[in-house]
């Protein structure tokens, strides 16, 4: 089964840099790709690269969502909104989330709610931190997220899962093969009972997910894909992703 490979710009980007989609977007029209692929840029470029990606293998997809509909929340934007605007997907509970603006899980569980309701596709984003990690409490940690993050709405929907260890990101550095494959094996199993009438989430790997590893983490059976934070920011990194998710199925 194909991967979902998706890009998270986070705050990083400006129109210049919509090239670099095109770039992607290109290639893949080129040569098509077993992977599902997305790109999750900043707000205020979602509306345009929404457009230019129409009709391409690249659907778009939000950083974040209110859990509103609309309402006097300044500076916020609703699931409704970024549909409206092109986005297809929105990534929902991100550890910058979660540490920079303190959201909870049930916060967290009601924006997944308010995206479903707007017809976007939820990537909700688990993950335990350095210390939770040398202290064994890995799995617990991310299993009792999982557990309240993930709204009982989901039953029936298409949505994913990113296991994204805290201290991977941005640092270089990812657990092994071993750890990442065993993360995902209870991530799974923990989604069929809870949701035994859905088709299975992919549970994608995000953290440190670049060309060089790529194609060994994307061959783990358990690891449905990846979220990509720097890498997908120029299209040659992403496109090297794409293909060694290309390469991992084709195996
Ligand atoms: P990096 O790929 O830059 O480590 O970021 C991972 C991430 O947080 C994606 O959501």
């Amino acid at each position: 089964m194909g991967k979902l490979i998706i890009g998270n710009w986070k705050m990083h980007g400006a129109s210049r840099d919509l090239a670099e989609a095109d770039a992607v977007a290109a290639d893949l029209a080129r040569r098509p790709s077993s992977a599902r692929v997305a790109i999750c840029p900043s707000f205020v470029l979602l509306h345009r690269l929404a457009e230019r990606m129409a009709g391409t293998a690249v659907a778009v997809g939000a950083q974040d969502v209110h859990a509103n509909d609309q309402g006097a929340h300044t500076g916020d934007v609703s699931a409704a909104m970024l549909h409206d605007a092109g986005a297809s997907l929105a990534i929902i509970g991100h550890s910058e989330r979660r540490s920079d603006h303190f959201e909870t899980c049930d916060q967290v569980a009601a924006k997944v709610r308010a995206a479903l309701a707007a017809d976007l596709e939820p990537i909700v984003c688990l993950g335990e931190t350095l210390q939770e990690r040398r202290e064994g409490l890995a799995l617990e940690v991310v299993l009792r997220q999982a557990r309240d993050s993930l709204p009982d709405a989901l039953a029936g929907k298409d949505f994913a899962v990113a296991y994204e260890p805290i201290w991977a990101i941005g640092a270089g550095v990812t657990p092994s093969l071993g750890e990442i494959a065993e993360i995902h094996a209870a991530l799974a199993q923990a989604l069929r009972q809870r949701f035994p009438n859905t088709r299975p989430a992919p549970i994608l790997y995000g953290g440190s997910v670049k060309p060089a590893n790529a194609r060994d983490i994307l061959a783990l059976a358990e690891v449905g894909g990846a979220l990509v934070g720097a890498a997908s920011l120029k299209a040659s990194d992403f496109l090297a992703i794409i293909r060694a998710a290309d390469a991992a199925v084709a195996r």
